[in-house]
């Protein structure tokens, strides 16, 4: 007999990114960023409860006390289906959102079984390095900026120079900005978001061919799910801010020489992934608000066993969507 097809779990977990891409989306520009991401946040947790998973946020929005809702810790879903870590970002780019930027989405990850999604404790930030497929096994978190640009043009077969690098426009990233412009390659400095900017690595239309750089420790694990989808590589190392955090590092256990693969981030071989547009941007379109109180999302949704990838475009009619959350609030 053949074997069931299993259910693809980020068919439903676009309506998360979407209902919260489209509660950030009303602040676009309104500089109000903890707005825009409490309604992300608001938006999520009404469709994560409709699951049927057993999840439990890894990666979420802090720790409970100062957290109320998707806490690092929490549990989510009917508590019925399949055991997952859960790693959200409701928006990642509120302040791209606050400013009405481009390059914000509103993202989340699943890999079936517990402990399968890398918890970088305290530790805010983490040095990383990104690339789509071609280039996958390429690449060393540790090596020069050039030897791994010359590795990326060889394996991408195009010259050093073509190459576009994309970097955090941070200060903390001047050494690598200095190291690409001396290697002759090109640089897209992003503002924010380096969860898209990682994604658009893998992503032809883009060209964009590496992501590097120093940025927030928990888009790295969401980054390395969706690689895991896509077939790129990335490499990440935590990167204390201080004495403090590496004191802080060694007390939790965490080990600041490790550099992580895509495989130590997520280990599971079963990941979900879903993004919608908040601002738009170079990956995907904004959220549009229409006549007639439709508004329009553009989403991807990926999987990791089958490989698969969806670019999702949807209209909601939010007049009978608000009667149904209502409905399922009472
Ligand atoms: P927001 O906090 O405005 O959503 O920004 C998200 C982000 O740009 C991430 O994409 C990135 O990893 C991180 O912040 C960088 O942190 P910092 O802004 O502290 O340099």
């Amino acid at each position: 007999m053949a074997e069931p097809v299993e259910r693809n779990l980020g068919l439903d977990l676009v309506r998360v990114t979407e209902t919260a891409a489209m509660g950030a989306a009303r602040w676009l520009g309104r500089g109000n960023k903890e707005a825009a991401d409490q309604a992300a946040v608001d938006g999520m947790r009404l469709h994560l409860s409709t699951l049927d998973i057993d999840g439990l946020v890894v990666i979420g929005e802090g720790e409970k006390d100062s957290a109320p809702m998707l806490y690092n810790g929490e549990r989510v879903g009917s508590g019925q289906g399949l055991v997952v870590d859960v790693a959200v970002d409701p928006v990642d780019g509120t302040t791209l959102t606050a400013s009405g930027m481009p390059g914000a989405i509103a993202v989340i990850a699943l890999a079936e079984g517990r402990g399968t999604m890398y918890a970088p404790g305290s530790l805010v930030y983490m040095d990383k390095i990104a690339v789509g497929p071609e280039a996958a096994g390429a690449i060393e978190l540790e090596a020069p900026v050039d030897h791994n640009l010359r590795q990326v043009a060889k394996a991408k077969r195009k010259e050093v120079n073509d190459l576009r690098v994309l970097i955090l426009d941070r200060e903390r990233n001047q050494h690598y900005i200095d190291g690409v412009r001396q290697a002759g390659a090109r640089i897209s400095l992003i503002r924010d978001g380096d969860v898209a900017g990682a994604i658009a690595t893998n992503q032809e239309e883009t060209a964009a061919d590496v992501l590097l750089g120093i940025g927030g420790s928990p888009e790295a694990v969401i980054a390395a799910a969706a690689l895991k989808c896509m077939g790129g590589e990335m490499q990440c190392k935590l990167w204390p801010r201080n004495d403090e955090e590496r004191q802080s590092a060694v007390d939790e256990g965490l080990d600041l020489n490790q550099v992580m693969g895509t495989a130590e981030l997520v280990s599971s071989d079963n990941v979900f992934f879903a993004a919608t547009g908040v601002t738009g941007g170079e990956y995907l379109q904004a959220v549009e608000f229409r006549r007639d109180d439709h508004v329009v999302t553009h989403s991807v949704i990926m999987r990791s066993k089958t490989g698969s990838i969806r670019y999702m475009e949807a209209t909601h009619n939010i007049a009978r969507l608000s009667e149904i959350s209502a409905q399922t609030l009472d």
